[in-house]
């Protein structure tokens, strides 16, 4: 449950549609966790987040990882969007992992793939440092407008050809908080 805003009513409700609630992220972050374990039974797993977006994915899609398994958690922070809507295209690395992932079954854990650019660019990178397996796992695919080719191993949950907020995902920093993922509406973007 969220806490009321002392000023409802008054401040007007950014909130245009709700396009994935709290219940079908949960479910899908479900599907995503027993994929992992079918692939990667007995085997120790590195999941490296990609801060800030995939904040809340990694940790309830972690906490439904089975206690039996090997698992570790690392963060890498890229920046894409710059402060708009739009990707630039450009990815700029802004902290590293913090342990090497040489010889690592590595798990990149990601918000959303649009462009692509920003998952092709962690794929070559942590790629590139000998780990021994590398997956790449998504809460949301966009995939009207790839301008390269990316492979997606675990897939949550198809999102609409629209920019969305909530559950790690921001706009201008904003709205990661949002429990459920939304659209907003066009004055949001105008103001
Ligand atoms: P790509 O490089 O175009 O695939 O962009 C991927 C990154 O852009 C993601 O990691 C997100 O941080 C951001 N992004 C893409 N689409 C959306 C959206 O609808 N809402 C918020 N952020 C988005
Ligand atoms: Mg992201």
């Amino acid at each position: 449950m969220s806490v009321s805003a002392g000023t409802a009513g008054v401040t007007p409700d950014p909130i245009a549609a709700i396009v994935f609630d709290a219940q079908t992220i949960a479910a899908a972050v479900q599907r995503l966790a027993e994929a992992i374990v079918r692939d990667c039974a007995g085997e120790p797993v590195v999941l490296v987040g990609v801060l800030k977006g995939a904040l809340f994915l990694i940790s309830d899609l972690a906490r439904s990882l089975p206690h039996t398994m090997d698992v570790t958690i690392d963060f890498i922070v890229v920046s894409s969007y710059g402060n708009a809507d739009r990707s630039s295209g450009e990815v700029r690395l802004l902290k590293d992992t913090s342990a090497s992932v040489e010889g690592k079954n590595v798990v990149i854990v990601e918000d959303i793939v649009d462009n692509g650019p920003t998952l092709a660019y962690l794929q070559r990178l942590l790629g590139s440092r000998n780990p021994a397996s590398l997956r790449s796992c998504v809460l949301l695919d966009k995939p009207y407008r790839r301008s390269v080719d990316v492979r997606i191993d675990y897939t949550g949950l198809t999102a609409p050809d629209t920019f969305i907020v909530g559950y790690g995902l921001d706009y201008q920093e904003k709205y990661r908080n949002l429990p459920y993922l939304a659209r907003l509406h066009d004055w949001v973007f105008e103001s």
